[in-house]
């Protein structure tokens, strides 16, 4: 049985081999001709969790669209009828609200491992450009699905959040008005934003996400040492034109990121049975009442993942001020690239000042996060921000000079494992 059922499926594969013969040449280059570094670490996991997450992001929307009604006046009753009445419906519609916390937690992590291991600097570059192209899509995703249940959060948060164009001096109020369809978030917003979420985003995503990969896939990984994998006779024994430190991607890491999988499962099935909003940071409090416009919520602040750049945007005391400030926070990491002057890439072997320098942003980035969620009325909590906000600017504004001045160890001559 188990014959004919091999002899069947050589077939289909050698009849399409036949037809279409540039497939596994593609596959070959990307699965088991890629030869991605063996010291790979932890970090090395995010990248494929944010496949993972992005894939149960459009599974699981798939089946919400299903269900969902893009108006002002049904969009939260159809999500309390997903959540009460469809088969399931409450577990496809935690999947997606913890998957897109989950989605910015990997993201994070995944951005972090490239300024700790100097995975932006040359031939890299276009690798980091497109991954924060990806962030700035996944912001805008994140923020139009937010709206669309239709609480008083997805109301009150488009509100602020699309206003603060109206900063921008002359055509502001315009593209406000322009933006929102309207005087306020309402029935024409809910529209746009749905068919911007379930479909536009998304295909700039996926588009984004495989230029990516193709990107990084032309130079190769790096690598938690910082340096190139060699080619030579050590290594790979049977085939010396191939890189010594390197493995094949598959099954290698296919299997070893089963492994972060797993974690990763374990983590998501815990929030989503146990603690779906996640005491408010994942959905917030606010958003489990019906959006209205004459009851304005106590504190209007976004969701975690974007309460960093939310908290610059309020210490600055001037609003068009603020919003420059916040976008200048996220545009200055396209340039790390080019700021970073550093003749080694890997933390592990830079001195004391790119360490401390690195610790210090993460700790601004962190902490304004804390700051960003809370009600914003404390004046110490506005000093502590400024100041948090200034270091952060510092950190990428003197970059150049301490990548520069920062003593480095020697590098070894091959990636290092600890077996
Ligand atoms: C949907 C979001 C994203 C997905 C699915 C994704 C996917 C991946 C994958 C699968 C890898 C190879 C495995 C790995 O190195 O972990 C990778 C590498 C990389 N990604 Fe992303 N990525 C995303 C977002 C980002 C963002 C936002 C950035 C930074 C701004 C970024 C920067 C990088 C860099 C620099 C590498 C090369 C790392 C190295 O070789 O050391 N990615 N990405």
């Amino acid at each position: 049985m188990s014959n004919i059922i091999t002899r069947t499926a050589n077939g289909v594969w050698d009849w399409v081999n036949a037809r279409a013969p540039g497939m596994m040449p593609v596959y070959r280059k990307h699965m088991t001709e890629y030869y991605a570094p063996k010291n790979f670490n932890f970090w090395y996991y995010m990248g494929s969790l944010a496949l993972l997450v992005l894939v149960n992001q459009i599974v699981t929307g798939i089946f919400l669209t299903m269900h969902f009604k893009p108006s002002a006046a049904e969009a939260f009753s159809s999500v309390e009828y997903i959540m009460r009445d469809v088969e399931w419906g409450w577990l496809i519609r935690y999947m997606h609200s913890t998957g897109a916390s989950l989605f910015f937690i990997v993201v994070y992590l995944h951005m972090f491992r490239g300024l700790m291991y100097g995975s932006y600097q040359k031939p890299r570059e276009l690798v980091w450009i497109l991954g924060m192209l990806i962030y700035l899509v996944l912001m805008a995703e994140a923020f139009m699905g937010y709206v669309l249940p239709w609480g008083q959060m997805s109301f009150w948060g488009a509100k602020v959040i699309i206003s603060l164009f109206g900063a921008i001096p002359v055509i502001g109020n315009g593209l406000t008005e322009w933006i929102m369809g309207d005087y306020l978030p309402g029935d024409a917003t809910i529209n746009r934003f749905f068919a911007l979420h379930v479909i536009a985003l998304p295909l700039v995503l996926l588009l984004l996400v495989v230029l990516h990969l193709g990107a990084l896939h032309e130079v190769g990984s790096n690598n938690p040492d910082g340096v190139d994998i060699k080619y030579g006779p050590k290594g790979n024994r049977w085939d010396a034109s191939k890189p010594a430190d390197g493995i094949p991607f598959h099954p290698y890491y296919t299997v070893k990121d089963l492994v972060g999988v797993g974690f990763l499962l374990i983590i998501a099935a815990f929030v989503i049975f146990f603690a779906p909003s996640f005491g408010g940071w994942f959905l917030e409090h606010d958003n489990f009442i019906e959006a209205n416009r004459l009851v304005t919520p106590a504190h209007i602040k976004p969701v975690w993942y974007y309460t960093p750049y939310y908290a610059m945007l309020r210490v600055v005391p001037d609003k068009l001020g603020g919003v420059i400030v916040m976008f200048a926070a996220i545009a200055v990491l396209f340039l790390v690239p080019w700021l970073d002057r550093a003749k080694v890439r890997s933390v592990r072997y830079r001195g004391w000042m790119s360490k401390v320098a690195l610790g210090v942003l993460a700790i601004c980035f962190v902490w304004l996060g804390k700051i960003g969620a809370g009600p914003g009325t404390d004046p110490v909590e506005t000093i502590i921000g400024r100041v948090l906000t200034f270091l952060y600017f510092a950190f990428f504004i003197t970059m150049p000079l301490w990548t520069k001045l920062d003593k480095t160890k020697p590098v070894p001559e091959r990636v290092t494992t600890h077996d």
